[in-house]
This record gives C-alpha cells, sequence and structure tokens, in this order.
C-alpha cells in the first residue's frame, strides 16, 4: 500500500452526500489558483468504459447484483480509470484528486455487504496495483445527515442508496476503522463541520504533500 513521494494523488471518501465533490469543487479553484494544473476524477467513472460500468452497477434495476460481482466491477472501472487517466496525468505532474477511491470498495463492500476482507485486498491489489493515493481525507458525517440530504435531493436513488440505514451504519463504521488502522494515509475529518473549515485544512495538508 505505498505510494512514492512523487504522487500528488490525493483522495476525498464519505458517505453519501458528506459534501465531497463540494470540497473537491473548491481545491481544484484554489489550486488552480495557485499554478498547480489539476485533474479531478470521481468513482465509479471518468472514462467511457468506466462510465458504462457505473450505470451497471449503479441502475435501480439491478437488485439482482450478487456482491461479488458489485466488487469486481466496481475494481474493473477503477483499473480502467487508474490506467486511462490517473498514472498519465501524474506522470505529467499534475494534481489527481479523486471523488472515492478503493477505500470505498473497503467501506462498502467489505464492512457494508460484509465481504471478506482478503477477498477484498485481492481484488484491489489487482485494480490499483501501486497506485494509493498520498493521502486520503474520509468525510464524517452521521447516517441521518446523509438520509436528510438525500431526502431534499427529491430524485430517484440508485442501487447502493437503496440500502437500509444499517448497511451505512456499518459503512461509516468501516470508514471511521480505515482511519484507525491506516493512520499515514487516511484523516478522519468532521464532515458536518464548516465547509470553509474543512477545506482549509485540506488544502493545508495537500499543501505541505506537493511543495515537500
Ligand atoms: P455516486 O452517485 O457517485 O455517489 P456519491 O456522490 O455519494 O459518491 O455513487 C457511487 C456509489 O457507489 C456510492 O453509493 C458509493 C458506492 N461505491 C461502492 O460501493 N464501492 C466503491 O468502490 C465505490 C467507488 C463506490
Amino acid at each position: 500500500m505505498s505510494s512514492s513521494p512523487e504522487h500528488r494523488f490525493f483522495c476525498i471518501e464519505g458517505l453519501d452526500g458528506c459534501g465531497k465533490s463540494t470540497q473537491i469543487n473548491l481545491l481544484c479553484e484554489e489550486l488552480g489558483r495557485r499554478g498547480f494544473p489539476t485533474v479531478r476524477i470521481r468513482e465509479p467513472g471518468g472514462t467511457e468504459i468506466s462510465e458504462k460500468i457505473r450505470n451497471i452497477i449503479l441502475s435501480p434495476a439491478h437488485g439482482a447484483m450478487n456482491f461479488t460481482t458489485e466488487l469486481l466491477l466496481y475494481n474493473a472501472a477503477r483499473a480502467q480509470l487508474l490506467n486511462e487517466v490517473v498514472r498519465p496525468a501524474l506522470k505529467q505532474g499534475k494534481v489527481v484528486l479523486a471523488d472515492r477511491f478503493a477505500w470505498s470498495s473497503m467501506a462498502y463492500q467489505g464492512y457494508g455487504r460484509q465481504l471478506s476482507l482478503d477477498t477484498l485486498r485481492t481484488v484491489i491489489d489487482i485494480a490499483v496495483e501501486d497506485l494509493w493515493p498520498s493521502h486520503t481525507f474520509i468525510l464524517d458525517i452521521p447516517v441521518e445527515v446523509f438520509r436528510d440530504r438525500a431526502a431534499k435531493e427529491n430524485r430517484v436513488a440508485d442501487r447502493l442508496e437503496q440500502e437500509k440505514h444499517d448497511f451505512f451504519n456499518r459503512v461509516r463504521q468501516g470508514y471511521q476503522q480505515i482511519a484507525k488502522d491506516f493512520p499515514e494515509k487516511c484523516s478522519l475529518l468532521d464532515g458536518t463541520q464548516c465547509k470553509i473549515d474543512i477545506h482549509k485544512n485540506i488544502l493545508d495538508s495537500i499543501l505541505a504533500h506537493i511543495t515537500k
């Protein structure tokens, strides 16, 4: 799970609706203003092939999907995105900001679906190889906050969003456990804090990495 120091690859993680996109928007704007070319990606998706896989995974019509199939599909989309977009961008010295990464597979498929962590590691290692983000910021929110935000959006829930409260509780606890297990790679931040305070915190940490 090591990432070489030249990687300018960062990730924001957390439950659906925790504010990841808002933070990535703010970071892209600020890093761009400071002269760092920045590429943003989101998982699953980000390439033509990965977006097609995304549609298969998230379609509410695919309620029969086996959990192992789900894990493999997320990681198939990830392998494509890493090789088509992330590796070339990092080679060109760009900063890459990811809205989700393999930590999502650990939290959702590992803790949420309760697949074995050994299976998970095997599949994730195939997709990720050596390309772990330099650092990941996990925005922690109570499941109720996610539910309230989703209710306000008033749109059809995707297949994952249709899961029950217990599932999301396990995912949240999974993220908290990941932050404990990988303290050098992941920071757990209070996602209910003011968005500007969260932004400053993440920005300072990213700048410390990329100006090292
Ligand atoms: P998306 O609409 O991108 O949600 P969000 O805006 O919350 O990121 O949907 C992605 C969904 O897929 C989300 O519910 C999390 C889930 N997911 C996994 O279960 N495993 C994974 O490896 C990834 C990347 C996402």
